[in-house]
């Protein structure tokens, strides 16, 4: 092995010990995966959602603490009926299973994103899941399903606004901290690590608040060929940064 190829699979090693308390991923590249093969759109979400129960799994025996996925934006409501209806279909199947699952794993599982706009019995699923998970400790999965960064910011700041005008709280004095319990991501860490595979350079509105601070990972590789090897890689980058919260 030369010395390039020992210095890169060096820098592949991640430390499992050492894992970032939370790793938040964008979900990105089912299309693109679909299309490569000659298969439609939705053969690609069917592919990602596999993806995201392999690696779902894998973080809760590694020990993350938290896994947060963008499943569907605010935005992707642009596309197709078809397309919006696979993808609802997916998320349904997948939580009747998780629910059916949910004993065995112990994963607790959290929303981020406004349900209301989905359909009753995914709604119904949702809050089922979330009942559930009441019950377990250890790794959350926060998915975020009709979630949009803009969406979260501005309900949270009617939900301020309206605790001001109730007399709850005070339009003179607000910190980070007391803004961030209005979130969806309320009580959980912010991404120490966000991940976006399949080549695009942008947040596409995950996360703008609790991103801050984030490192990013970005990789070619599309959701659904996503595994093991690549978490490894991108917790071995993470691993090799330097974070400084704006100290010297
Ligand atoms: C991500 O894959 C899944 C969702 C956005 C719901 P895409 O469907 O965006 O795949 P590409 O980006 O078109 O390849
Ligand atoms: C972001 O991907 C949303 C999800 C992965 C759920 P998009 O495919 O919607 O983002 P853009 O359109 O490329 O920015
Ligand atoms: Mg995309």
């Amino acid at each position: 092995m030369g010395l390039f190829n020992r210095k890169k699979s060096a820098q592949m090693q991640a430390d499992l010990t050492k894992l970032p308390r939370h790793i938040a991923i964008i979900m990105d590249g089912n299309g693109r995966w679909a299309k490569k093969r000659g298969m439609p759109r939705t053969a690609g979400h069917a592919a990602g959602a596999e993806t995201f129960r392999n690696i779902a799994t894998y973080c809760k025996e590694i020990g993350l603490e938290y896994l947060t996925v963008y499943a569907f934006s605010t935005e992707n409501w642009k596309r197709s009926a078809e397309e919006v209806g696979a993808l609802m279909g997916l998320l349904k199947k997948y939580l009747l299973e998780a629910i059916e699952q949910m004993e065995r794993d112990r994963v607790k599982m959290e929303f981020f994103g406004d349900l209301t706009a989905l359909d009753p019995e995914l709604q119904e699923l949702c809050q089922r899941t979330r009942e559930i998970s009441k019950r377990y400790e250890g790794c959350q999965v926060n998915i975020c399903l009709n979630y949009g960064g803009r969406d979260e910011i501005i309900r949270a700041a009617m939900a301020y606004a309206r605790d001001c005008k109730e007399g709850r709280a005070s339009a003179d004095s607000l910190t980070a901290e007391q803004f961030g319990e209005y979130l969806f991501s309320k009580g959980v860490p912010d991404p120490d690590l966000i991940i976006r595979p399949s080549g695009e350079l942008r947040l596409s509105n995950f996360l703008p608040w609790q991103a801050a601070y984030s490192e990013f990972y970005f990789t070619d590789v599309l959701w659904p060929d996503f595994d093991q090897e690549e978490l490894h890689r991108a917790i071995a980058a993470y691993q090799g940064r330097s974070r400084r919260f704006g100290g010297a």
